[in-house]
């Protein structure tokens, strides 16, 4: 006999075929059981399309024609988020599932942006908690925006095992090996945005593309391409503005930028040094879930500083990188605040000659 648990893994395995498709919007897979045999599958593709119950509900249909009704009037359903009832670009699902007279509803994780569909359906025998864990982290993007105000917050580096991140001159590009490479391409184009600082782009002048994942085709939307520019030292001719990428650039009224596919984001001085303030625009305004950072130290310390740094990717290669090697941190003894950060490991593999290591932060 299949357990509750069982049907709701296969309803996190359907959310998981949106991971490229849905921002902002959050992954969402249901399935619908009747007598524990599944009835009826759906996940949500795309922002202004069906959600998950809807398709699972039309899957229901789709199997049954005419004895739909019925079959659904003794079915259960297996959600991976709270269904929705509040009226967005479609209906609320809280609806469809009543008006479809389905008695047992299994949520694995609430959904703080919607109205309360456990504390309101009173008729509806609702099982919350399933899973939760797994349904979390999933969206974890999606409830970092709507929770915490700003994007689930990723950095990598790539490094040698020195720490070195690039050579005394400041060159870094290939330390490590095109499978690693073809890896970070693939965490590019899993991220609705790029952060970078303008170190790395005066001396890297990188494209930040996800051109090498297998995911770089029409349906998918590439990631935003971010970048802080507080002293105006960028003029627009630099690769990530010239190559067809959506970017969006933190800078003053000063500033020397002009490309029709960059959109500047105008700040008073002071608030251009304020990450937390523009984590949160990128949030608020910009509907981004997830962010992965590709700077130097300059920009990664500063965002480990104010505890925004979620999870952090290195991929290491066996090299030293020398005496005088920039290195992926320069933390300030001094400072209380970043000498009390330790990390987790969370994982380790093998990417060829290299290592992938990733950690979480533990802010004391
Ligand atoms: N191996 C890797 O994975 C990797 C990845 C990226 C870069 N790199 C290497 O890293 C080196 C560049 O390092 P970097 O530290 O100079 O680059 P960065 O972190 O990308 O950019 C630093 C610049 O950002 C600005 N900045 C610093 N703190 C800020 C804050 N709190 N708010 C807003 N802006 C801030 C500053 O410029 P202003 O004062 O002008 O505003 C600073 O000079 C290069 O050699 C590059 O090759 C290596």
């Amino acid at each position: 006999m299949t357990s509750p648990k069982e049907h709701m893994f296969e309803a996190l395995s359907l959310a998981k075929k949106g991971l490229l498709t849905t921002r902002p919007n959050p992954m969402v897979g249901c399935v619908i059981t009747l007598d524990n045999k599944i009835i009826g599958r759906g996940w949500h593709k795309k922002s202004g399309e069906g959600h998950a119950e809807v398709n699972a509900i039309q899957d229901v249909f789709d199997n049954f024609g005419s004895n739909a009704p019925s079959a659904l009037e003794r079915s259960e359903m297996y959600v991976t988020l709270e269904p929705c009832s509040t009226t967005g670009k479609t209906p609320p699902c809280s609806e469809a599932i009543k008006k479809n007279k389905i008695k047992k509803v299994y949520i694995a994780s609430g959904d703080s942006s919607q109205n309360g569909f456990t504390e309101n359906e009173k008729d509806i025998e609702i099982i919350e908690g399933l899973l939760e864990e797994e349904a979390r982290e999933l969206n974890r993007g999606f409830f970092s925006r709507i929770e915490k105000n700003r994007p689930f917050i990723t950095a990598k580096m790539a490094t040698g095992l020195d720490g070195g991140i690039a050579l005394a001159s400041g060159e870094s590009k290939w330390i490590t090996s095109s499978i690693s490479r073809e890896d970070v391409h693939k965490l590019r184009a899993t991220n609705e945005a790029i952060l970078t600082g303008t170190g790395t782009i005066l001396k890297d002048d990188p494209s930040l593309t996800s051109r090498d994942s297998g995911y770089d085709n029409d349906e998918i939307k590439q990631p935003l391409i971010v970048v802080i520019d507080r002293s105006n030292k960028l003029t627009g001719n630099e690769k990530i503005f010239t190559q067809g990428s959506k970017t969006l650039t933190f800078t003053s009224e000063d500033s020397f930028i002009s490309s029709s596919r960059n959109e500047l984001c105008v700040m008073k001085k002071e608030d251009l040094s304020n990450l937390n303030k523009m984590m949160q625009y990128l949030a608020n305004e910009k509907s981004i879930n997830t962010l992965l950072v590709e700077s130097g130290s300059n920009i990664f310390d500063s965002l480990l500083a104010e505890e925004l740094i979620d999870e952090l990717i290195l991929y290491q290669a066996p090299k030293l990188l020398g005496k005088d090697r920039h290195t992926f941190s320069k933390f300030n003894q001094t400072s209380q605040k970043l000498s009390t950060i330790d990390f987790k490991i969370s994982s380790i593999s093998n990417l060829g000659e290299d290592r992938k290591v990733t950690l979480i932060p533990n802010y004391k």
